[in-house]
């Protein structure tokens, strides 16, 4: 086995089949290593997928998988106009198998589970990971259970946990109260945690990056922008940017740029006021229910890859939010429920307030589907015409 546990803080070392997700010894975040020296990384023709970078992902069994990762990097033109930047970029993390980029996570995720003989697996969601957790447990055939908070997790989403098996708690509570519990279920019960403080889940994640140089020809974006919620995603594209450097492959690495809800804001907070750690959001609250979180668990990896990276972090309204998801979607096509909006919100912000070179290539992610959020979609666009089914009616309907 050439990679370990380590702490982000104190350093310390730990053994990859021990059951942690935080620091023995000084509470802090774990991270995967690598021995790089020892890594047999090829540029290949091979089509885009997860397991395409298995040298660089820390499981040694056949992985339980439904063909996740993949996604199309489409070159948007449109939508760009007037923006005074080089080139900007959608990598649209809702056309993996379950809708979102969470598959990523949950195919290393579950194989670890497996790899470690856990025989239940368990998070608390704002909608995405239970959905993908429900899948990849039912593909697994173990038991997942899932903890939402009640009444703000996207229709969409709580039909794929349900329809896939899991056991589904809506909790009385928001998503960080939910975290709380499930972190107490697991360590009771032995019930394998995964959400996104179990760094093996965050490893899957990094290959966004991989995917991302990999198609521009092993070169790297100036820039990439994505949602900020429990704060795992922004880290482990950040980490696989990294290892790239690293091993040689690519010779930069993108300034990592995350947006958070107005109303949900921690992160953001904490860059403004160069504050070492986030203050939590005690009630948080935005249209875009998957970033609806005050206390993100991956806060300290998160403001390390925006700093050390030169990145920026900024909040957008949920005004904005539906504006740019409704532009991605009738201007280009690509259709994305709320919180993945942000990233393009953002990057007309931050472009607006002159904050974007004008020389800069950009990749915005969207994270989730627009198939997850019907209720919201519905409720933000104009209601279908009623017309009686008469020729009539439909011409002056059409035409009206
Ligand atoms: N976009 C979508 C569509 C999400 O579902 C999430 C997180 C994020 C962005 C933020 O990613 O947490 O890594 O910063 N959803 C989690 C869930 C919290 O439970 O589905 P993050």
């Amino acid at each position: 086995m050439n990679y370990q546990l380590q702490c982000i803080e104190c350093r310390a070392l730990y053994d990859p089949d021990e059951i942690i997700y935080t620091c023995p010894s000084c509470g802090g975040l774990l991270e995967v290593i690598y021995d790089l020296s020892a890594i047999d990384f090829r540029k290949t023709d091979e089509c885009r997928s997860v397991w395409k970078y298995k040298a660089l992902l820390p499981v040694n069994i056949k992985p339980v998988t439904i063909r996740e990762g993949g996604t199309p990097l489409y070159h948007i033109e449109r939508l760009g106009e007037g923006m005074e930047v080089r080139e900007i970029f959608v990598k649209h993390e809702g056309l993996n198998p379950t809708g979102s980029f969470k598959d990523r996570g949950m195919t290393v995720g579950v194989t670890k589970a497996i790899e470690l003989g856990m025989k239940t697996v368990a998070c608390a969601s704002t909608g995405n990971t239970s959905a993908s957790l429900a899948t990849y447990a039912a593909k697994a055939g173990i038991p997942a259970v899932v903890l939402l908070p009640g009444g703000k997790v996207a229709l969409g989403k709580i039909a794929q946990a349900l329809i896939h098996g899991a056991k589904v708690l809506n909790i009385r509570g928001n998503f960080d109260e939910a975290l709380r519990l499930v972190r107490e279920v697991c360590d009771e019960y032995g019930f394998y945690l995964l959400n996104s403080i179990n760094p093996f889940r965050l490893e899957g994640q990094k290959t966004i990056a991989f995917e991302i140089a990999d198609e521009l020809g092993w070169e790297v974006p100036d820039r990439v922008i994505l949602p900020v919620g429990n704060a795992g995603n922004i880290s482990a594209i950040y980490k696989g940017f990294k290892e790239l450097k690293e091993l040689g492959v690519t010779d930069a690495i993108p300034k990592m740029t995350g947006i958070q809800a107005e109303g949900s804001r921690p992160v953001v907070d904490a860059i403004d006021r160069g504050l070492a750690e986030i203050v939590p959001e005690a009630n948080p609250e935005t249209i875009a229910t998957a970033i609806r979180i005050g206390d993100p668990v991956n806060a300290a990896k998160a403001l390390r890859a925006i700093r050390e990276s030169g990145g920026l972090a900024i909040s957008v309204s949920d005004d904005e939010i539906i504006s740019a998801q409704r532009d991605l979607a009738s201007v280009e096509g690509i259709g994305v429920e709320p919180a993945s909006a942000t990233s393009v919100a953002g990057l007309r912000k931050l472009v607006a307030e002159g904050l974007i070179d004008a020389d800069e290539r950009i990749v915005c992610i969207t994270t989730g589907n627009i198939l997850k959020d019907p209720t919201e979609v519905v409720d933000v666009c104009a209601k279908p015409l009623e017309v009686d089914a008469d020729i009539d009616a439909v011409r002056r309907a059409v035409f009206g």
